[in-house]
């Protein structure tokens, strides 16, 4: 049974797994052995928003820990897994630094293979580790904190983003509206919260114009959000949270399903998955399954604990690479920005180490 040991720092958690493939390629069925996640959400939450490099000095605190945890929850030993893999992009530079050093030494010291990870293509996995019985092709709508892309995955390997934001990602609007509202940070689960007694209806908010069917713009709705709460703000009003989160949460995740629907149905797919930190949220849940079910569309929506950042869903992803004899170089550098497209770049063969902020060989950092 091939082992994968995984980490991800590329953001605010600091997190190890262990996943192992049930079955023989090509039926994959990755399954998570292991799963440890240290979130720092509590450490940037007095600044309002993550702090990069009191995120990397975290990393570099938790790391040790987690990974023993992680492989203890296994009942395993780095010399009984098969390969290490390891965000390297996008994300945080110093945070994929702290993660992507620790992948190195432990490929030197165990002999393992190194497989760099894309970060957005982890997410993609969450949906298998959730469901074994997935295959490609299917279209996954990925929300969080800093993404809003609706991702055609063809086969294992082959993406093309076909959606994106023009402007905020999903989770960026909620927390911002969130801090306009008063609420604290991350504001996604407040807004979700409050918007539970609200009216959805009681303020009709503008949808952000995109000529692009699928792509996404949110700062429209942001400023009337900004503009509204002014005007109340000036005529003396308490502000009626509950139904000001309700109209703005609605309207938002109404185009998120509206547009996911939509644009499977003109590629033809029959799978919807949806992932990220957002997927918490429970208007946008009942929203897409209700529109995919009119469609009958199947929706993957993993548990919670795979949408947000983990080290399974990499581990899943890492362990597919390897099943396909796909391994990065020791020489392979973190990266801030790294579209899709990029992901063969990160393997021996494929054009080699994709570097834009180059970290220098494993042998020259130890
Ligand atoms: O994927 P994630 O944990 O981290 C990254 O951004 O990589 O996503 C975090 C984002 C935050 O913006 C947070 O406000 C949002 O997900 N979020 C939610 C909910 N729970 C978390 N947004 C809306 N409703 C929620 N229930
Ligand atoms: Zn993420």
């Amino acid at each position: 049974m091939p082992r994968v040991l995984a980490i991800e720092t590329s953001c605010d958690e600091t997190a190890v797994a262990v996943v192992a493939a049930d079955a023989a390629w090509p039926g994959f069925a990755p399954r998570q052995l292991s799963s440890v996640v240290a979130s720092q959400i509590d450490l940037h939450a007095a600044y309002g928003g993550v702090v990069p490099e009191v995120a990397s000095r975290q990393h570099v605190e938790t790391l040790p820990f987690v990974l023993e945890r992680a492989l203890q929850q296994a009942g395993l030993e780095v010399a009984e897994v098969d390969a290490i893999a390891v965000t390297c992009a996008p994300g945080l530079v110093g945070s994929l630094l702290v993660g992507l050093m620790g992948a190195k030494t432990l490929a030197l010291l165990y002999d393992k293979p190194l497989i760099g990870v894309h970060h957005l293509e982890g997410h993609l996995f969450s949906g298998f580790l959730a469901e074994p019985d997935l295959r490609p092709p299917c279209l996954c709508l990925l929300v969080s904190g800093g993404h809003t892309s609706l991702i055609w995955m063809k086969d294992y390997g082959d993406y093309q983003t076909v959606g994106r934001t023009r402007d905020d990602a999903a989770g960026e609007a909620f927390d911002k509206v969130a801090r306009l509202l008063g609420l604290g940070y991350p504001g996604g689960p407040q807004i979700d919260r409050w918007a539970q007694q609200g009216d959805p209806q009681r303020f009709p908010l503008p949808e952000g114009k995109v000529e692009h069917p699928y792509d996404t713009s949110f700062s429209g709705l942001k400023t009337a959000v900004l503009r509204l709460v002014q005007q109340l703000q000036q005529q003396g009003q308490e502000l009626p949270i509950a139904d000001i989160a309700a109209s703005f949460q609605a309207r938002l995740t109404g185009a998120l399903a509206q547009k996911a629907v939509a644009c499977a149905e003109a590629l033809g797919l029959s799978t919807l998955l949806l992932t990220g930190g957002v997927a918490a949220n429970r208007e946008l849940r009942a929203r897409l399954t209700e529109a995919a079910r009119q469609r009958g569309l199947r929706v993957v929506i993993p548990p919670l604990a795979l949408c947000t950042d983990n080290a399974a869903m990499i581990g899943a992803a890492g362990l597919c690479h390897w099943l396909r004899g796909e391994v990065s170089p020791l020489e392979l550098g973190v990266a801030s920005r790294m579209p899709l497209e990029g992901i063969p770049s990160l393997y021996l063969g494929g054009g080699g180490a994709h570097t834009e902020e180059q970290t220098g060989s494993a042998a020259a950092v130890l």
